[in-house]
């Protein structure tokens, strides 16, 4: 699986030169090198779109689906334990009823939390959040873990924190686990709890002031937390501009329309939370201007090798372009043999190969949903 930090799309029209106007801060200098951005990908409450949310099948979906990272929502049940589910009660998301914080951890278990998406996922459990870190803690994919409503669960930051502790998780670990809340004082007693954790603080439009991300804001969160998160609606050219200013990184929510990401990406975000983290799996044009940019980054990648491969996207983005699934998948198919083939030769690096390799594999995942 391709590391979970970088993703690259090429927006044609993107050319922008942000120093003219404001100083760059290194997140931004970055992306702006050249017309290919790296955007991070965060899958909402897992790949929400095509699995019941914050289940272990939505999870699994935002890793097939190549993101670099799957939200969720920790609350804790009438025993004390820490369950994902982003509504305070169970009606929702399953066939049970009532208050998390008055059902047991047994009960809630008992529950299906899959028939309500579709009959296809009956049985589908609600995860623990133990259960989560255990499954994913290995694997090529981050988790952005919202404490939600803590306010509702007094020693929740402690209990999550001595989860991550339990789970050797407590390190920042290139940012691969990150803690959040709507509740800045959550998350500011998180912080202390765990300073080395990277936190977040949400920004919906009850937090902000008059629909503004103030200054005065930005200037208390960078003192306890390293992203801010807002509704995609806060956000402008300007006020993402000031959020680098201040060292934070920025993660807009909930992406459900296509059309919101090159919005946003123009906008200079660093990230993107999204039920559909398919929206920035790069296309077969896209995939050839990555091969440029891993050689351009002395990555090995062969004459013969880039001349096949790049010959090969060519063709599959012809059937992109007519809407042939079959044929995008078959050859996206030849397109992984290649590259094992090339691998084997060593004309190809093992990193542009599991980077390629990963890409294929998502590519082809988005054209069977
Ligand atoms: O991570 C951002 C997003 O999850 C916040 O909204 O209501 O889906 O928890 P919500
Ligand atoms: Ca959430």
């Amino acid at each position: 699986m391709r590391k979970f930090l970088s993703r690259f799309l090429v927006l044609s029209v993107f050319v922008v030169s942000f120093s003219i106007f404001f100083p760059l801060t290194s997140v931004s200098a970055s992306k702006n090198s050249n017309n290919l951005i790296e955007t991070t990908v965060i899958g909402h409450r897992g790949g929400s779109a095509h699995a019941p949310e914050n289940t272990i099948a939505a999870f699994d979906k935002a890793v097939e689906l190549n993101a670099d990272y799957f939200e969720l929502d920790v609350q804790m049940t009438k025993d004390g334990e820490l369950i994902i589910m982003h509504d305070t009660t169970v009606d929702r998301t399953t066939d049970g009823s009532g208050k998390i914080k008055d059902l047991t951890f047994e009960e809630i278990k008992q529950l299906d939390a899959g028939s309500w998406f579709d009959p296809s996922f009956a049985g589908e459990k609600v995860p623990s959040f133990e259960e989560v870190l255990d499954r994913y803690r290995d694997e090529d994919i981050g988790i952005l873990i919202e404490l939600k409503d803590p306010e509702l669960y007094p020693g929740i930051e402690q209990k999550v924190a001595d989860a991550l502790i339990e789970h050797n998780m407590d390190e920042s670990n290139n940012d691969k686990w990150i803690v959040q809340s709507f509740n800045w004082e959550s998350v500011q007693k998180f912080h202390e709890i765990l300073p080395s954790m990277p936190t977040g603080a949400l920004v919906g439009h009850g937090e902000a002031e008059d629909g503004e991300i103030t200054n005065e804001m930005l200037e208390s969160i960078s003192s306890y937390a390293k992203y801010i998160n807002p509704n995609k609606s806060l956000l402008d050219k300007n006020t993402v501009d000031r959020i680098h200013q201040y060292n934070l990184t920025t993660w807009p929510y909930t992406i459900k329309d296509e059309e919101w990401v090159d919005r946003l990406i123009d906008m200079g975000v660093d990230g993107i939370i999204t039920d559909n983290p398919e929206f920035l799996i790069p296309n077969a044009k896209q995939m050839k201007s990555l091969i440029d940019k891993l050689i351009k980054e002395g990555e090995l990648i062969g004459e013969k090798a880039k001349h096949d491969l790049k010959l090969h996207l060519t063709s599959v983005h012809h059937y992109e372009k007519e809407e042939n699934t079959d044929k995008v998948i078959k050859h996206m198919n030849g397109f992984k043999s290649l590259l094992e083939q090339n691998k084997e030769n060593k004309q190809i690096s093992d990193k542009v190969y599991s980077i390629l390799y990963d890409h294929a594999n998502a590519l082809i995942q988005k054209w069977k949903l």
